[in-house]
């Protein structure tokens, strides 16, 4: 039996007041819920906030972003070490506005993947197709490549560490869901792609949904064979909406 996973991704949200009230108000309620994993990604300078509020406490913490590189003259990048610095567990990459805004491609998202999961966190690997993309009948073709393009560089060993995310970018922000039938399709040929190369890291493998998941309707996404928790955007940053869909996983 896979685990169930929230992670929320606050993007760029918050300050030391709100995060704080959010963070104590996380840890209260979720601290004794043993039954699934939860965790939040905060933007960088929050890092250290995250840590103090959460450490002891079963929360994870973790960040949106992470540079390709070591350490070096990368002026403006976050290192996979720093965020061990500061007890991070997970970092998201390929977040879609990442590839979207800041035009991260698969072999820069592949890179990223690669450095955080050297570090030993746990890289998110985030995948999905655009409104035009699922228009145009090539969302397996999309994500496969997302997916592929990771694998290849990173290798089975690596690949073992890494979270899966499922985020079609037209349920991003938008309130349209995918169904749970639209998202359990895409789960499966996820995990079916991943059991070509092994079958075994395929059955542990955590695939998350996101895209619009809020309390409403949590618990119908969860309950589809493949989908094993979810990531969340803006329903993360009100706490009783996030601990209900912490709750329903
Ligand atoms: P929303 O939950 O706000 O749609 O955002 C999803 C997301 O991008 C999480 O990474």
């Amino acid at each position: 039996m896979r685990r169930k996973l929230v992670v929320g991704n606050w993007k760029m949200h918050g300050n030391l007041a709100q995060n704080q009230g959010l963070l104590d108000a996380l840890a209260a309620a979720l601290n004794d819920r043993t039954g699934a994993d939860f965790g939040v990604c905060v933007p960088f300078p929050y890092l250290f906030q995250a840590q103090a509020a959460l450490t002891g406490t079963r929360l994870s913490w973790g960040a949106q972003d992470v540079s390709e590189h070591a350490q070096g003259a990368y002026t403006g990048e976050v290192s996979a070490a720093m965020l061990n610095d500061f007890g991070a567990r997970y970092a998201l990459v390929g977040h879609s506005e990442r590839r979207a805004l800041y035009g991260e491609d698969d072999e820069r998202v592949a890179k990223k993947f690669v450095a955080a999961a050297r570090a030993g966190l746990i890289p998110i690997l985030c995948v999905g197709e655009s409104l035009g993309e699922r228009e145009g009948g090539v969302t397996e073709a999309v994500v496969a490549r997302q997916l592929d393009a990771v694998i290849e560089a990173a290798g089975l060993d690596l690949f073992a560490r890494a979270v899966v995310a499922y985020e079609p970018v037209w349920a991003i922000g938008t309130g349209k869901t995918a169904t749970p039938e639209q998202a359990q399709a895409v789960h499966a040929f996820i995990r079916e792609r991943v059991a070509q190369a092994s079958r075994e890291l395929a059955d542990r493998l955590t695939i998350q949904y996101g895209g619009s998941v809020k309390a409403a309707n949590a618990a119908q996404l969860f309950a589809m064979p493949d989908i094993d928790g979810g990531l969340i955007g803006g329903a993360s940053l009100v706490a009783e909406e996030f601990v209900a869909i912490c709750m329903a996983a």
